[in-house]
């Protein structure tokens, strides 16, 4: 395990603080909500439930102590409202901003209601953070801000032109949080995420993400689609990578603050071979997985067609060590499906596994 994480969960133990995480009913959040809990810190939750689910809260009590989950409270708000944000963040020390509307083909569908979310939401976050005097916020920027530029790796410095509205609310994001810096002296660090995944990551509608997506298909026998020929390339973090990330920034010191880190593991993997890698760490639960096969559609339009992360910043400044890679992420998120004592209720999973492949 990273030294400089150990040395913080240990630190954070001695001396609990308070913390807001924002989309804490989502992916990201209720990870960080649970890592947060299970290091007896005080956290405020706030969520509106639009793409979050009670469930992952549900989730994370199970996970944790009954006095740690004493420890947290939760607001049903929106970002959207500048007095929720208030509210939210007054008496915080640590913010992590994770609630926006994701996803390059809700944003592409519809963009005005992508905009609202991640732009006027994380304007209201910035000023009610701003007057919180918090010490400092941390938000999810993403992977999306690097557009058309062609090098490879991606470095944090070079940029090209946003490919999706999407890519520009998160953009836009980096920019309002750099002038904040600027204008109002607000601590802020942006990590750039890049394709994370992990348990509680929604396997459903139209706009989830691949991994889940797949594994759902793949367990009830459905059709696995994979945009494109498959060579696109991407650089997928299992989400205790991005946990850590986030809290080493949220600690890190003030000459580190006020950029964004790329945040990812810095391994590149085709579709096609993360496919095959799901189907084989699946097989030892459901064996009928190995004869499953993906069927290859349409690009979509807005996605990039390769990713790959330098961390080095990250590992410089925030001292980031991603501790798991992808196959090590993959076997753990395989492992938490099959897990699951009714799979098919699995993170809402609903695929009807056992009617349709044989558990070992
Ligand atoms: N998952 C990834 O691979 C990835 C990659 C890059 C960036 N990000 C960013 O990370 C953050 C978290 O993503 P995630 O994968 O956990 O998604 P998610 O959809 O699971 O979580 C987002 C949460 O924010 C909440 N939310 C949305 N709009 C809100 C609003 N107006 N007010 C209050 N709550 C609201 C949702 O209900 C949800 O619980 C997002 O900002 C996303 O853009 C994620």
């Amino acid at each position: 395990m990273a030294s400089k994480y150990n040395h913080l969960r240990q630190r954070l133990k001695d001396k609990p603080a308070i913390w807001l995480v924002t989309g804490v009913a989502g992916f990201i959040g209720s990870n960080l909500l649970e890592t947060l809990l299970g290091l007896d810190q005080q956290v405020v939750g706030l969520d509106n439930f639009s793409t979050g689910h009670p469930r992952n809260l549900d989730d994370v009590r199970a996970a944790v102590e009954p006095d740690q989950w004493g420890r947290f409270s939760f607001i049903e708000g929106d970002i959207r409202n500048l007095v929720t944000c208030q509210r939210a963040c007054s008496g915080t020390d640590y913010i992590l901003h994770q609630a926006a509307l994701g996803s390059v083909p809700r944003s592409v569908k519809d963009p005005i209601a992508t905009n609202q979310a991640n732009i006027d939401g994380f304007l209201n976050m910035l000023v009610a953070a701003r007057d919180a005097k918090v010490r400092r916020l941390v938000y999810a920027a993403s992977s999306s801000t690097y557009g058309d530029h062609p090098d490879l790796p991606k470095v944090e410095n070079k940029i090209g032109r946003p490919l999706s509205p999407y890519a520009v609310t998160k953009l836009v994001n980096e920019l309002y949080a750099d002038v904040f810096a600027r204008v109002y002296g607000l601590s802020t660090i942006g990590l750039r995420y890049f394709n994370v995944f992990g348990p509680r990551q929604d396997p459903k509608g139209a706009y989830a993400a691949v991994i889940p997506r797949w594994i759902a298909a793949m367990a009830s026998g459905t059709t696995a689609y994979i945009n494109g020929d498959g060579r696109t390339t991407r650089d997928f973090c299992f989400i205790e990578n991005c946990v850590q990330a986030n809290l080493l920034a949220a600690l890190s010191g003030e000459d580190s603050a006020n950029q964004v880190y790329n945040i990812a593991c810095g391994e590149q993997i085709t579709l096609n071979e993360l496919f095959a890698l799901i189907r084989d760490s699946l097989v030892p639960n459901f064996p009928d997985a190995k004869y499953i096969n993906p069927t290859h559609r349409e690009f979509r339009v807005g996605d990039v067609r390769h990713s790959l992360a330098d961390i080095q910043k990250a590992a410089a400044n925030l001292e980031y060590q991603p501790e798991y890679s992808v196959r090590d992420g993959v076997r753990l998120l395989t492992a938490w499906y099959a897990d699951k004592a009714d799979f098919e209720g699995a993170n809402g999973a609903g695929v009807g596994t056992r009617d349709r492949l044989t558990r070992s």
